[in-house]
């Protein structure tokens, strides 16, 4: 049986920067080819932000516009919580910034670490508040500027993330089994090593040797991170169809981490659904770490395929390693 929340998703909204970087763009920066990254990634394309802006400016974006939509007052909101692990600062908490710019002077709110597993588990976190009773509005927000800590002479890494946001809104369910239905979340610490920043922290401060040694940019093996991610995000699934007493053919869509085209098709292989119920838009955003999952709720729902009643499967894996999953029936 699994953990269900009563607390359901109600609004939806994404921002990525206007600036669009094609592969082409790529080929005069680094030595790759479009013809690579499309059939080793299946990026075409991904959205850079222009400098100044940063994770909580593409945040604040997601939410006005959330806000907008559902007309909602900043006041109304009571939480904010932003999964992001490239925050504006060190501290104070991006979370902080956001709350500031909507004038949401009635919400707390914190940052949360889970790099592409970040948004799964901002979700899980906020609707526990929700289906608590203590919460009636939770605004939950992915954003990373993910070209802020790329290595632009590195092309096995720089050329698959993007810069964005997305963020839901999460309020009370009122109906017995609609919003989330279950969740699974985990960290497996010994994969740490495979996919990190090692610069800039406590371990190793800012200094002119971090920075001659390119410590403050993604470093990843990326082969190690690719076989994780196939596997952990195909038992997961699975694992929560399961135990919910579902198979794959009650999915209506499945909506996974966007880190590599390869990775979800095989994930899917593994599940046993078919293409049209898996979204899939790394085409155009590349990785944008913990916006992937909620820019694929707000396509998801632009392009018809999210109704009220459907069951929809998120699913991560991440930097940490950081697992995470969550079975919902979608409620608006
Ligand atoms: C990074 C990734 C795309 C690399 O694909 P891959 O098929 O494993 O490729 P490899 O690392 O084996 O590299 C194969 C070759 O392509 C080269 N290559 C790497 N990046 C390249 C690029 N952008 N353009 C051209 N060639 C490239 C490598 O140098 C290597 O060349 P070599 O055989 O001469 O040494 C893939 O491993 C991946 O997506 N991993 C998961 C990463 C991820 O999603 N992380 C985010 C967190 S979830």
């Amino acid at each position: 049986m699994g953990r269900r929340l009563a607390a359901k998703i109600t609004g939806v909204a994404g921002y990525v920067p206007p600036r669009v970087v094609t592969n082409a763009d790529l080929e005069k920066i680094v030595d790759t080819t479009d013809e690579w990254i499309r059939t080793r990634t299946g990026i075409r394309e991904r959205h850079y932000v222009d400098k100044g802006m940063a994770a909580s400016h593409l945040a604040t974006e997601a939410a006005r516009k959330l806000l907008a939509e559902k007309n909602v007052a900043p006041e109304e909101i009571d939480l904010i919580v932003v999964a992001s692990v490239t925050p504006d600062m060190m501290f104070p908490a991006t979370a902080c910034l956001v709350q500031d710019r909507l004038g949401a002077k009635n919400a707390w709110g914190f940052d949360l670490s889970a790099a592409c597993s970040g948004f799964v588990y901002a979700l899980t976190v906020g609707a526990q508040f929700v289906a608590a009773g203590t919460h009636k509005k939770a605004l939950i927000i992915g954003s990373d500027v993910m070209t802020s800590i790329l290595n632009f002479e590195d092309r096995a890494t720089c050329v698959l993330f993007g810069d964005g946001a997305g963020a839901v809104l999460v309020e009370p369910a009122e109906a017995d089994g609609e919003g989330v239905l279950d969740f699974h979340n985990d960290v497996d610490g010994s994969g740490g090593c495979f996919l990190f920043m090692p610069g800039g922290g406590s371990l190793n401060p800012p200094s002119r040797e971090t920075v001659e040694k390119k410590m403050h940019y993604v470093h990843q093996e990326g082969q190690q991170v690719f076989k994780y991610a196939v596997r952990r995000m195909a038992e997961v699934a699975c694992q929560l169809l399961e135990r919910n007493g579902f198979s794959s053919r009650d999915l209506k869509l499945v909506v996974p981490h966007q880190a590599n085209l390869r990775i979800i098709r095989a994930m899917q292989d593994r599940l046993g659904v078919d293409d049209s119920k898996v979204l899939v838009n790394i085409d155009r955003y590349g990785n944008t770490t913990a916006g992937t999952i909620p820019l694929g709720l707000r396509d998801a729902l632009d392009d018809g395929r999210l109704q009220k009643g459907d069951l929809v499967l998120l699913v991560a894996v991440g930097a940490g390693y950081t697992t995470g999953g969550i079975l919902l029936r979608w409620a608006y």
